[in-house]
């Protein structure tokens, strides 16, 4: 909640929050792509198995602000919502994730805000994910507008737990019995080690056909 970049007053109104953030997405997405498409050149594989993204609701957009104490205004939206672009990449293995960061950081219009490594310190909750906010410039006909993007990166792994622990959360509104998550936080632990173990094997494949 605490990064806020200086955009005010250059988004007004709601269709230009839409048109901005879709704009954003499109940089981004395009970026991710070259980069996939790069690596397939030089190393004979894709870090990236896919790539979702998504604008938030102006529904949950409205409901966060309110939860944080703020006014609905656009202004508001721009300033304290970090994620109303949100990308998200899911790839192989963890090291794809650290490699996919790197190239992100080293993009030269991409400004990196804060990152929060779900990886090396899970969430209490037992999620993993890498977390990057950055922002990105977007040209628009008089001005150009640097657009914040919540930036995901996980394993395919790790996208199955959180995408289960998402559904049992709702259902539960967030009040999941206590053996749920503590199967939760179980099945966490077992992501990482079919990671890590996916991860080796795939070393040890490598290393066998020669490869580096
Ligand atoms: P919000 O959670 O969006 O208010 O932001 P935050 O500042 O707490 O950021 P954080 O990095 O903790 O979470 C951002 C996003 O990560 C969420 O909107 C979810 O998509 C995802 N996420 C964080 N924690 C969990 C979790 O425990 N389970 C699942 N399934 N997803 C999570
Ligand atoms: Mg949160």
């Amino acid at each position: 909640m605490e990064y806020t970049v200086d955009a005010d007053h250059q988004i007004e109104t709601w269709q230009e929050v839409t048109l901005v953030y879709n704009a954003a997405l499109k940089q981004i997405n395009t970026k991710l792509e070259i980069l996939n498409d790069e690596f397939q050149h030089v190393h004979q594989y894709n870090p990236i198995e896919h790539i979702k993204s998504r604008i938030k609701t102006s529904e949950s957009i409205v409901k966060k602000l309110k939860r944080h104490g703020y006014e609905s205004t656009i202004e508001n939206m721009v300033k304290y919502i970090n994620d109303i672009a949100g990308i998200r990449i899911i790839c192989s293995f963890t090291s794809d994730i650290y490699r996919i960061a790197e190239m992100i950081r080293l993009q030269n219009d991409i400004h990196v805000i804060a990152v929060k490594d779900y990886i090396r310190v899970p969430k209490a909750s037992g999620y993993k994910s890498y977390h990057m906010l950055v922002t990105v410039p977007v040209f628009l006909s008089d001005r150009t507008v640097d657009v914040k993007v919540e930036i995901q990166i996980r394993t395919v792994a790790m996208d199955f737990w959180a995408s289960l622990e998402h559904k049992i959360n709702y259902k539960f509104e967030g009040n999941a019995p206590e053996h749920v998550k503590g199967e939760l936080i179980e099945c966490s632990q077992m992501v990482s080690e079919l990671d890590n173990r996916m991860q080796e094997l795939n070393e040890e494949i490598k290393a066998l056909s020669g490869e580096r």
